[in-house]
């Protein structure tokens, strides 16, 4: 009787055991044989002049990791617990971006697509879904036509390939695009976009005339075959919810031979208070649009010990020589004390070393390593800012940075061209009426979901703090600035409600448009992720 007892009860609580393994069992079957028939369906697409083998990555080949790890840039997402693809396409060819669309469609498998690796949430690598990963680093020419003063860009090069190799042709044209040189052209143009000349030519997205994109039944299109609504969405919109960009043609802007670059740092004892004030007024509003001073803002140690300041450095390109600059400054800015010996003249290419943590005169080669100095856990959120703080303000959010230490803040003056463009122009739209961008930045070195918990926490700290002085109804943010806080989207099927929480943060009214362009180019919602445009209701 007694053992009889036992028995049954070990069996009740052995069998939802087993009933689980049968199952997981089976589902482990279906995905192993799921994801071999998806790579019989890449290799019979493949052309037998660019075989697609080379390019198929499982967990069983060796360099598996090396290749998922070569383009993670926020080591929050490189953790083992961080959800893995099952597969990697590294695409040598357009051949290869049709197979895996082609391909993941016949077998309802969700693609994530990665240019550079950038995304602040990991998105373009990271599912709670199985999911494999089209990765297009290899696909990073760079044509440049002096001539016709464009370029034919692929979206797996980086921003410092482009102004390199614009650089290797003409010491007087750049491009307007983002400051780190690291940043992969696929997101960066497909997000928006900007960068120090944003006040004289606007944003990336302002600057392209062409593309090529692979749409969701493998058609490879350009801006002609296209239609100028899909053209219009991948330029702002995030090419995610619409296809594969394959490549961007970009117009390149004129440069002076000669560019100034400065930076200028001072602290609460040095009247950065005043100082900051005065920045407020002037940034975005009376300096000329040749000039940007951007002002980060962070907490360091006081001079008596034990005591904290805040810090704020002026980090400038001015798009023309010193003596020009210095009148300029002594005319509109001359709270900032800028002195001749704080000016180095140089080449736009080498203003963009200064602007990075490199030297001003290391070699420019430099601009092609994929793979940045230094890797950090970090958490990146935006807001936009339409009337300057008032000294009070300043104050309460000194008294506030003070108290949590982190984040630092980056305020990016608009005004000038960005002003001029119509905010529909592009589905960006943080045009006129905006006076500059904040970028709360928080970077750890500490690894673990603790040590995350606490960064995240003081991030939405002192993003509370600052709401009484920004943008409301919506509280907006800039897209490239990826941030899951505003709204999530899971595996693409949330709520049209939901979507639009994020949606109508990141593009205001073009929201709408760019629901509608979805709609009709991709009515299966096959180009999704956690933050994609959603299809109408019907
Ligand atoms: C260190 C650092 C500095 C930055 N500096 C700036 C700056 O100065 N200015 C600025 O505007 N932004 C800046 N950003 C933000 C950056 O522009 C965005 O993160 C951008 O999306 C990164 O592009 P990526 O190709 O590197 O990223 P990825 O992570 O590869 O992609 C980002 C998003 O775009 C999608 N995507 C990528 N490639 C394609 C493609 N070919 N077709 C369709 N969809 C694609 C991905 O699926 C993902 O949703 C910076 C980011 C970092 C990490
Ligand atoms: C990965 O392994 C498979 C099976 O061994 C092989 O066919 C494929 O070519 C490998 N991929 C690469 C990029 O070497
Ligand atoms: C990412 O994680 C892997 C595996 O744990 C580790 O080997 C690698 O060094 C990590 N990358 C960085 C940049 O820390
Ligand atoms: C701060 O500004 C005041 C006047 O506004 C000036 O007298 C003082 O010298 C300044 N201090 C510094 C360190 O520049
Ligand atoms: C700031 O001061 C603390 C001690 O109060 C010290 O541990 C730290 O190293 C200092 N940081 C810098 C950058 O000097
Ligand atoms: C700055 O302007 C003042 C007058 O406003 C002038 O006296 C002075 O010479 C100027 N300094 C420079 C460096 O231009
Ligand atoms: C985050 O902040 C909240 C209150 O603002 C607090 O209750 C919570 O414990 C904090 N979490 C961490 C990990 O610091």
């Amino acid at each position: 009787m007694e053992i009889m007892r036992l028995t049954i009860t070990k069996l009740s609580l052995l069998l939802p055991v087993l009933l689980f393994l049968s199952i997981s069992w089976r589902a482990r079957a279906t995905s192993v044989s799921v994801h071999e028939n998806f790579i019989q369906c890449l290799l019979s697409h493949s052309q037998p002049s660019h075989p697609i083998s080379p390019a198929i990555f499982t967990p069983q080949n060796s360099s598996f990791s090396s290749v998922l790890q070569a383009q993670i840039r926020n080591l929050r997402f490189n953790s083992t617990s961080t959800p893995k693809p099952f597969l990697i396409i590294t695409a040598l060819h357009e051949s290869h971006i049709q197979a895996a669309i082609i391909c993941a469609r016949k077998h309802g498998l969700q693609m994530k697509i990665r240019s550079g690796g950038h995304d602040y949430e990991g998105l373009s690598y990271v599912s709670h879904v199985p999911f494999f990963v089209l990765d297009m680093f290899n696909l990073h020419s760079v044509d440049v036509d002096v001539e016709t003063e464009t370029a034919w860009v692929q979206t797996g090069a980086t921003l410092g390939e482009v102004y390199y190799r614009i650089s290797e042709k003409s010491k007087t044209h750049g491009f307007p695009a983002g400051v780190c040189p690291t940043v992969g052209v696929g997101g960066h143009i497909g997000g928006g976009g900007y960068g120090n000349m944003m006040r004289k030519y606007g944003l990336t997205v302002d600057n392209i005339v062409d593309a090529k994109l692979v749409d969701v039944s493998g058609r490879l299109l350009d801006r002609k075959s296209m239609g100028e609504d899909l053209f219009w969405a991948i330029r702002g919109g995030g090419g995610a919810s619409f296809g594969v960009v394959l490549a961007y043609r970009i117009k390149l802007v004129r440069v002076p031979e000669t560019v100034t670059v400065f930076q200028v740092r001072k602290t609460l004892e040095q009247n950065a208070t005043e100082i900051v004030y005065r920045w407020q007024q002037v940034a975005s509003k009376q300096l000329p649009d040749d000039l940007f001073v951007r002002l980060i803002l962070d907490v360091v140690n006081g001079t008596k010990s034990g005591t904290k300041t805040v810090r704020a450095s002026f980090l400038s390109l001015f798009l023309g020589d010193s003596n020009r600059l210095l009148s300029i400054m002594n005319e509109s800015f001359p709270e900032l004390g800028l002195a001749q010996s704080d000016c180095i003249e140089t080449s736009w290419i080498r203003s963009v070393l200064f602007w990075t943590n490199f030297q001003i005169d290391d070699p420019l080669n430099i601009l092609l390593n994929r793979t940045p100095p230094t890797l950090t856990f970090l958490k990146r959120k935006s807001d936009y800012v339409k009337q300057p703080i008032p000294k009070k303000g300043l104050e309460f959010i000194w008294k506030r940075m003070i108290e949590l230490e982190t984040p630092q803040m980056i305020f990016n003056p608009y005004g000038g061209k960005m002003a001029e463009i119509p905010s529909t122009a592009t589905p960006f739209p943080h045009r006129a009426g905006n006076l500059w961008k904040i970028q709360y930045v928080t970077n750890w070195n500490e690894p673990g979901t603790d040590a995350a918990n606490r960064y995240l926490n003081l991030t939405r700290k002192l993003y509370g703090y600052m709401t009484p002085f920004v943008s409301k109804n919506p509280r907006q943010a800039f897209f490239n600035y990826r941030d899951i806080d505003l709204g999530i989207n899971h595996n693409g099927k949330a709520s049209f409600e939901e979507a639009k929480a994020y949606g109508i943060k990141y593009f205001l009214g073009n929201f709408n448009r760019l629901v509608k362009i979805k709609t009709k180019v991709d009515p299966g919602n096959f180009f999704r992720n956690e933050q994609s445009i959603p299809v109408l209701p019907h």
